[in-house]
């Protein structure tokens, strides 16, 4: 896929900003707060239909306005011709997207265009950060995919946040004695749906375990292999303590209980997983006013030879599992798509050790020709730009993107 014109309204700090980037590498360098990672977010946006940053989207739009517009035109790898998409987000209507001149409604509205890839400093947070960062790195990449999971995720949470009302409710004696008839419906919805998103992820963690395990042993240099495991919250084991258990030498990914993980499991196995586990905790819940079960309380270890990276890693090792997994996502998305992804590479080498850097910028280059790439810095000290030659130099300041001489 490649992006051939950018035009920003009322978007983030953009009051209106228009750019035509070149189709190989594009270097923008920029103050602190010029507004660098806004348009990769901008660019993600627009091709994946779902912003990278979690929080609120209704924040995309510019301080005091009503209303914000990211429209792009675009080549998928297959066609000649250019496609013209824009996304707008409305405070009053919320978001509507538009392919083609036609207004695009109901589950369409997230129709997947194609693929992008955002690497980011924030990316550390994958291997240090709490398990939820680890749930949405899955979600984001099931979701860029699959125009539908979207839905599916806001489903269970809507039927998540129900339950979890009237198990709070009973535990702290608000309401009178809860009846387990009532909070069946509720359990069953939580199966079906709980299960499809368990499904959904561990087809994408089929996909993406591999070529993270493979970016990893080009990025580091001890020999240790990454391993992918996916604990459903289900299991009586603390997650920490079953992801030690993983020997290195066993497949890149592996999850509980028997699940082969290049056959993600059938929508009977999952809500029979499920409908145990709920049985199995129901004094707790209970007990406690809270679902204790299901994918929102799921966790994927990271480990190296068969140690949480969480925990044990180093900073220089975990960084590396990091940039792993995003390297793994454009892979995963390459396959499921079909296409070419966008690479964003926000500020990522400056943070980089020599070492690493070459690494990854080999990584990179192998993943194949053709990659339109976007990378930031201040300033280019911290862009190696002679792995992206030939490259276009853009200067973005002041809400706006202007070619620069390199000087
Ligand atoms: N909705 C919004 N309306 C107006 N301004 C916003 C909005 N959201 C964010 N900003 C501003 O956008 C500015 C630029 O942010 P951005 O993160 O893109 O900077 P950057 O160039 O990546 O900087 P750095 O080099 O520090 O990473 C910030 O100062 C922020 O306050
Ligand atoms: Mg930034």
């Amino acid at each position: 896929m490649r992006l051939q014109h950018l035009a920003l309204v009322d978007f983030r700090n953009y009051a209106a900003a228009e750019w035509s980037p070149s189709p190989g590498a594009n270097v923008l360098l920029g103050s602190n707060g010029a507004g660098k990672t806004n348009l990769l977010e901008a660019i993600h946006l627009v091709v994946t239909g779902v912003s990278p940053r979690a929080g609120r989207e209704r924040d995309l739009v510019r301080w005091g306005r009503e209303a914000c517009s990211v429209r792009a035109q675009v080549v998928r790898d297959e066609f000649s011709g250019a496609l013209d998409c824009q996304v707008v987000w409305d405070r009053q209507q919320g978001k509507s997207v538009r392919r083609g001149g036609k207004a695009l409604t109901g589950a369409g509205r997230t129709a997947v265009l194609g693929g992008a890839v955002l690497f980011s400093p924030g990316d550390l947070d994958l291997v240090k950060g709490p398990p939820s960062s680890r749930r949405d790195y899955l979600d984001l990449a099931a979701a860029k995919t699959l125009p539908r999971y979207r839905g599916l995720l806001r489903r269970y949470g809507t039927a998540l946040a129900h339950r979890n009302r009237l198990l709070a409710d009973a535990a702290s004696g608000r309401s009178r004695h809860l009846s387990l008839s009532e909070l069946q419906p509720w359990t069953q919805q939580l199966i079906t749906l709980g299960g499809e998103v368990l499904r959904h992820r561990l087809w994408a963690l089929s996909g993406l375990a591999a070529p993270a395990r493979a970016a990893y042993a080009r990025l580091s240099d001890s020999g240790e292999a990454l391993t992918l495991t996916y604990v459903p919250a289900a299991g009586q084991a603390e997650p920490e303590t079953a992801g030690m258990a993983v020997h290195p030498a066993n497949p890149p990914t592996t999850v509980l209980p028997g699940w082969a993980a290049d056959h993600p499991p059938s929508p009977a196995a999952t809500a029979a997983h499920l409908a145990q586990a709920f049985a199995e905790r129901q004094a707790d819940e209970l007990a406690r006013g809270l679902t204790l079960v299901g994918p929102h309380r799921d966790e994927l270890i990271l480990s190296i030879a068969g140690a949480p990276a969480r925990v044990f890693g180093s900073q220089g090792e975990q960084r590396s599992v990091a940039l792993s997994l995003r390297l793994a996502e454009n892979v995963f998305l390459r396959q499921a798509l079909q296409d070419t992804p966008l690479l964003l590479l926000d500020d990522v080498f400056s943070e980089l050790d020599a070492r690493r850097r070459m690494g990854l910028l080999g990584l990179l280059r192998e993943a194949g020709e053709g990659h339109q790439t976007f990378l930031t810095g201040t300033d280019l000290a911290g862009v190696p730009v002679e792995g992206f030659a030939p490259m276009a130099l853009f200067r973005v300041a002041e809400g706006r993107i202007a070619p620069a001489d390199g000087h």
